[in-house]
C-alpha cells in the first residue's frame, strides 16, 4: 500500500481550482482509485460504493476491520433510493428536514451495494453530505461514494487536510483541500431498519431535533444491548496521548491533579473551555469555545495539534452533562477508552 509519490493535495480556493479539483477527483473515482475528500463533518476517504474492489482498497489503506460497514455518499434523495431496499415515509421526512447535512440514516440494502461496503449485513447507511465538494464530485460520477473518515483504524478523524495528509499521504493519490470542517465531530447515525428508529452514534443533530420529526426513538445502547454500530466500540478516534477528561476548581487544584501522571508539565497538554489555567510550565494550553457547536468545529484539530507536539497528556475540561454535548461526551469517553 506504500506509494513512490506523496499525494497530490489540490485547492479548491478559486471556482477554477474548485472545477480542476472536481475533474480530478472524478476521473481517479472512475479508475477505481481511492482519493481523500472534504466533507462538513469530517473528511473521508471515498471510493465508487458500486464498485467491490475499489472499497476493498479503504479496508486496506485505513486498516479497517471487514466487519466495520461503511456509510454511502449520495448527492440527493433520489441517489439514495437507489442503495436501498425501502424508502419509509420517516426516511423522507428526516431527508427533508437534515439533509444535505451530518446524518446518516441506516435503512435495508438495495441488492446493488456491494456485500464489502455493508460488512456483510442486510443495512446499509447512506448520508448526504453538505460540503459543495463532494456534492459536486458526486454529481459528475454519478455514482454513490463509500466513505469512512480519512484516519487510520481507530485514530482521531481530521477535519482539514493536513490531518489527512499526516495520516494517508504515502497511501492515496489525492487529497482535496476543501478547508476546516464546519461541523467538526462525524455525523449522528440514526438506524431506520427496526419500527422504532434509534441512534447508533449521537452527532451535532441531537435527539430532541430528531424526535421532532420522527416522534419515537428508542432509548439505550447500553451494556448487554446488541452491538449495531462497530463506530460504539470503547477505544475510537483516539489521539497518541493518553486522553482525560477532568474538571478542577482552580489552577492549583489541576496542577496538583497533573502531578498524578507522572511526566513533565511540559508533556502535558489542556484543553479548556472555563477555567483557564495560566500556561505556565504546560506543553499548551488550548482554549476552546464553551458552546457544542463551536467546541465541536475545534476539538479534533486541537488534538491532533497536541499529538503533533508530542503530548503524553492531553487533559479536556469535562463538559457539561446537557444534551447539546452528548455527542462530543461520547466522543471524548471513546478516546479515553483503553485499548
Ligand atoms: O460524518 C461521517 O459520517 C463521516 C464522513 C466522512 O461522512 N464518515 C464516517 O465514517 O464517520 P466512519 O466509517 O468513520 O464511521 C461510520 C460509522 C461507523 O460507526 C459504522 O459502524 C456505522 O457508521 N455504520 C455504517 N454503516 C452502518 C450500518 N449499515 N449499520 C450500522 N452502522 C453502520
Ligand atoms: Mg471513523
Amino acid at each position: 500500500m506504500t506509494r513512490r509519490r506523496q499525494a497530490e493535495v489540490l485547492p479548491t480556493r478559486s471556482r477554477v481550482l474548485f472545477r480542476a479539483a472536481v475533474r480530478k477527483a472524478t476521473a481517479l473515482l472512475r479508475k477505481g482509485e481511492v482519493v481523500a475528500l472534504p466533507t462538513e463533518t469530517v473528511y473521508g476517504l471515498a471510493a465508487n460504493a458500486l464498485d467491490a474492489k475499489a472499497v476493498r482498497r479503504i479496508f486496506q489503506i485505513k486498516g479497517r476491520p471487514a466487519h466495520n460497514p461503511i456509510i454511502v455518499h449520495v448527492a440527493n434523495v433520489g441517489m439514495a433510493k437507489g442503495c436501498v431496499a425501502v424508502w419509509p415515509s420517516v426516511a423522507a421526512r428526516l431527508a427533508r428536514a437534515f439533509w444535505p447535512g451530518p446524518l446518516t440514516l441506516v435503512l435495508p440494502r438495495a441488492k446493488e451495494i456491494p456485500d464489502i461496503v455493508t460488512a456483510g449485513g442486510p443495512t446499509v447507511g447512506v448520508r448526504c453530505p453538505s460540503h459543495p465538494l463532494i456534492q459536486a464530485v458526486i454529481r459528475r460520477c454519478g455514482f454513490p461514494l463509500a466513505a469512512p473518515s480519512a484516519n487510520l483504524a481507530s485514530r482521531v478523524s481530521p477535519t482539514s487536510a493536513e490531518h489527512v495528509q499526516k495520516y494517508l499521504s504515502k497511501k492515496i493519490p489525492l487529497i482535496i483541500d476543501g478547508g476546516s470542517c464546519r461541523v467538526g465531530i462525524e455525523s449522528t447515525v440514526l438506524d431506520l431498519s427496526t419500527p422504532t428508529p434509534r441512534v447508533l452514534r449521537p452527532g451535532m443533530i441531537g435527539e430532541q431535533a430528531l424526535l421532532a420529526v420522527t416522534g419515537k426513538l428508542r432509548r439505550g445502547s447500553g451494556k448487554g444491548s446488541i452491538l449495531r454500530s462497530p463506530g460504539q466500540l470503547p477505544r475510537h478516534y483516539a489521539p497518541e496521548a493518553r486522553l482525560v477528561l477532568r474538571s478542577w476548581t482552580d489552577e492549583r487544584d489541576l496542577r496538583k491533579q497533573c502531578t498524578q501522571f507522572k511526566v513533565p508539565l511540559a508533556k502535558i497538554h489542556i484543553v479548556t473551555h472555563t477555567q483557564i489555567p495560566s500556561a505556565t510550565g504546560f506543553g499548551r494550553v488550548a482554549i476552546l469555545p464553551h458552546d457544542p457547536a463551536d467546541f465541536a468545529r475545534a476539538i479534533y484539530a486541537a488534538l491532533h495539534q497536541s499529538d503533533e507536539e508530542g503530548a503524553e497528556v492531553i487533559v479536556v475540561e469535562s463538559l457539561p452533562d446537557r444534551s447539546e454535548w452528548r455527542a462530543l461526551k461520547d466522543r471524548l469517553e471513546r478516546a479515553m477508552a483503553k485499548a
